[in-house]
């Protein structure tokens, strides 16, 4: 599969900041490929999706190349990012409707009419309820779960090659996360895109990914396919990370198995 974006030796420095949070790393992202990118926190799993497509703060000293198949993506067209906290995504004052129609606008030539029936399609590919009605309610009368395949509705308005999810289903229950992941999953299959999912849970990356990128202390630690690294992992982090999963399913799997 050919590259949708490749990275050597990419380091990163933020303003002020006397560690880098991400160092030397050298790794590609294949064009639709799910790569999912686990750490622990602080490890350098956001910094590595926000130099990829170049919103690090101003003054952050980025070191090494990052070079895309077919030139940089444009900001809010090519890519679409998916937050952490749901709420962060909308402005509160704005009605759900509104706030796509900005987005659609900004991008197609569509009239206000054109743009909210698009934008009500929109709710409907992620299993909004009554998505006209939607349109014209407010973010906080959604729960988190909505709210988040509101933020994914957005996110793909626009038909990007590249969608990242940056611990979308971190702040959400354990019963939603997984219709979360489940409709990341349906969207980009359907659409070919690439998906960058990031997140702290094996379990979940492994649900999910074509392939795992390991980080610790903002180095790459290894990368490989879901099955290599859940079954042969090569570095002792990863083969730590993997049994200290295992141990807490092992009684459930003691059980399961005949
Ligand atoms: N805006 C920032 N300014 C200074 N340091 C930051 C900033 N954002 C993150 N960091 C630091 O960079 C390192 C990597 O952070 P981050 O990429 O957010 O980790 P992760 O997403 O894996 O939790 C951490 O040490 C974090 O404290
Ligand atoms: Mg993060």
């Amino acid at each position: 599969m050919s590259a949708l974006v490749s990275l050597e030796g990419l380091s990163v420095r933020y303003p002020r900041s006397t560690t880098p949070a991400l160092e030397a790393v050298t790794m590609s992202v294949a064009q639709g490929e799910k790569l999912a990118i686990i750490g622990e926190s602080g490890s350098g799993k956001s910094t590595l999706a926000r130099a990829l497509v170049d919103l690090l703060p101003r003054g952050s000293r980025c070191d090494g190349t990052i070079t895309w198949q077919g030139g940089s993506p444009a900001p809010g067209r090519d890519y679409g990012y998916v937050f952490q906290d749901p709420g962060s995504s909308f402005d509160p004052i704005l009605s759900i409707g509104a706030q796509m129609v900005e987005v659609l606008q900004t991008h197609f030539p569509l009239t206000r009419h054109d743009a909210r029936v698009r934008a009500a399609a929109l709710l409907a590919r992620v299993q909004i309820p009554a998505p006209e009605l939607a349109l014209d309610a407010y973010p906080h009368q959604f729960s988190g779960g909505q709210k988040q395949r509101i933020a994914i509705a957005i996110a793909i308005a626009t038909g990007p090659k590249l969608l990242i999810a940056d611990e979308p289903t971190s702040a959400l229950d354990t019963v939603v996360q997984a219709e979360i992941v489940a409709l990341l999953q349906e969207l980009v299959e359907s659409d070919a895109m690439t998906l960058l999912f990031i997140t702290h849970d094996i379990a979940l990356a492994s649900g999910l990914a074509d392939r795992i990128a390991v980080f610790r202390n903002a180095r790459l630690v290894e990368i490989g396919t879901a099955n290599e690294i859940i079954t042969a992992p090569r570095r002792s982090y990863t083969r730590g990370l993997v049994a200290a999963h295992l141990d807490l399913t092992t009684p459930v799997l003691i059980g399961d198995v005949p």
